[in-house]
């Protein structure tokens, strides 16, 4: 997809689809009385309401160079934020689909304008249109591939004065919705492919082609075991893969300040030997969603000239049942000399992500830390699927990621590390357990297990279980994979 800034009259554009809000249709209709009578009568025909999701498309009948002229409604602007500037733009760029449309004119609408940064705005748009034309066809015939067809080119229509702001947002829209669209190919490939072999193997490619800025180590087995990494292992047992520990490092000149980010990477959860029912398994190849986001993350490092230090750990293994599978009454001992009781082996992703945080804790001595994981069952029911719950114990850092999450469009809500729940994971014969007494407040129970693991570093937790993978299509994400968490993060490390 191919943008470009177009600070001439738009309705001498050629182009298959020319998207307007009704606020700025006069930029189009001014001094063109017939147009101005076509668009009146459609209007009052369809009874068009200027509203968010709604749509009018109109022939042009050659009054202008556009095929088409769609009428896109929008928000009041007491409430528009960038969360709807990315559905808005999805939303007429899935409708521009609808009609095969290869190349798109968008006047860049003036609330836009006024809400936000150029650049801002141009790197939303940027990147919802390239989020909402992501499709995964690899393993679609290539007949059905061709069927596809996909939007080209994309003009932006804008004031001659902004040109500098936009050219800045497209640059960076591209930046982020690729990241985004790396992170998502991971998901969406089968759990056969994306091994932790496999996730090692990337994380090589991305050293490589990154080689001035980023380093990469992939402890094996033995080596994790030399680390004293239990709780990962443990995990990793039941599997016929190899089991990885993933670090990256990317360093600037001159850093200042060292981030960890960490990923979730279960490869694939069958819940082990407490194993799930069928239709829970289903999508579980999505349970290595946080490490592709890390990964999608360390992609666009360079490109951006991150300015901080980041390294990124991803303890990356499958949960498998086998004859060698870690059972319900194991213990383990994690890194950090701390022991878990195992009393449900489909609670993983806390056991490994409890030796990556206390490697991050103990070896890297960083200025924070970030985890992304796809932890909990219970943070969606408390949640839904489009927000995912934040933990941490760092008002600051807390309040950066909620900036961050206004500044993307990826939601996020705080939760409580309340310590009144701590009792329910306490164990009678090691130092804490895998899962809690009772059955309510999951994803909270969750976090406190985490947070054994993080005695002071600042450090925040984000369970995206939900946001990870949309299970029906919505304008900005086809079925499948979101890749939510890579713009959150390089909006973070950009501010
Ligand atoms: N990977 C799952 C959590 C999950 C569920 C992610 C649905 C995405 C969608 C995690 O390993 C898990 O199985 N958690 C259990 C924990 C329970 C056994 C305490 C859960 O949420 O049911
Ligand atoms: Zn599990
Ligand atoms: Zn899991």
């Amino acid at each position: 997809m191919k943008f470009s800034i177009k600070p001439t009259d738009p309705a001498k554009l050629d182009t298959d689809v020319l998207v307007t809000t009704v606020n700025d249709l006069n930029k189009i209709t001014k001094g063109r009385s017939e147009l101005t009578s076509l668009v009146q009568e459609a209007r009052n025909k369809e009874q068009f309401e200027d509203k968010l999701g709604n749509f009018l498309f109109l022939s042009t009948k050659g009054y202008i160079g556009a095929y088409k002229l769609l009428i896109a409604g929008i928000d009041s602007e007491d409430n528009f934020d960038y969360f709807k500037l990315l559905n808005f733009t999805a939303s007429a760029c899935k409708k521009a689909g609808e009609i095969k449309a290869v190349k798109v004119a968008y006047i860049v609408p003036e609330l836009m304008l006024k809400k936000f940064r150029v650049a801002e705005a141009v790197s939303g748009i940027v990147e919802a249109f390239t989020l909402s034309s992501y499709r995964f066809l690899k393993f679609k015939s290539i007949e059905e591939q061709k069927k596809v067809r996909f939007i080209e080119e994309v003009q932006l229509c804008l004031p001659a004065g902004k040109i500098s702001g936009a050219e800045e947002g497209i640059k960076i829209g591209e930046i982020f919705a690729q990241a985004a669209v790396f992170a998502r190919d991971l998901v969406n490939e089968p759990a056969e492919t994306t091994t932790p072999t496999y996730l090692s193997k990337i994380a090589e490619d991305l050293a490589k082609e990154n080689s001035t800025t980023i380093k990469v180590k992939i402890f094996s087995r033995d080596e994790t075991k030399k680390m004293g990494m239990g709780a990962f292992l443990g995990v990793a047992r039941g599997s016929d893969e190899e089991p990885k520990f993933i670090h990256l490092h990317y360093k600037p000149k001159g850093s200042k300040k060292k981030i960890v980010l960490i990923g979730k990477g279960i490869t694939f959860d069958t819940g082990g030997l407490s194993l799930k029912g069928a239709e829970h398994m289903e999508t579980m190849k999505l349970d290595m969603a946080g490490a592709a986001s890390v990964l999608g993350v360390f992609s666009a490092l360079e490109k951006l000239n991150i300015e901080c230090e980041v390294v990124g750990l991803i303890a990356a293994c499958e949960n498998m049942p086998s004859g060698k599978a870690l059972k319900p009454g194991d213990i383990l001992r994690a890194m950090n000399g701390k022991t878990i009781e195992v009393l449900n082996t489909d609670a993983e992703g806390r056991l490994t992500l409890a030796d990556a945080l206390s490697y991050a804790v103990i070896k890297e001595k960083p200025d924070e830390i970030i985890d992304l994981a796809t932890l909990t069952g219970a943070c969606m029911v408390a949640l839904g699927q489009d927000i995912s719950g934040i933990w941490g114990n760092d008002e600051k850092l807390l309040g950066r990621m909620e900036t961050s999450a206004k500044n993307t469009g990826e939601q996020l809500w705080r939760m409580p590390l309340y310590d009144g729940y701590k009792d329910l994971i306490k164990s009678s014969i090691a130092d804490i357990k895998n899962i809690q007494t009772g059955r309510y407040g999951g994803a909270i129970t969750a976090a406190l297990f985490l947070s054994e693991f993080v005695p002071k570093t600042p450090w925040v937790h984000i369970d995206i279980a939900g946001p990870a993978f949309a299970e029906k299509d919505d304008p900005l994400t086809p079925k499948g994979a979101t890749g939510y968490g890579v713009r959150l993060l390089l909006n973070y490390l950009t501010s």
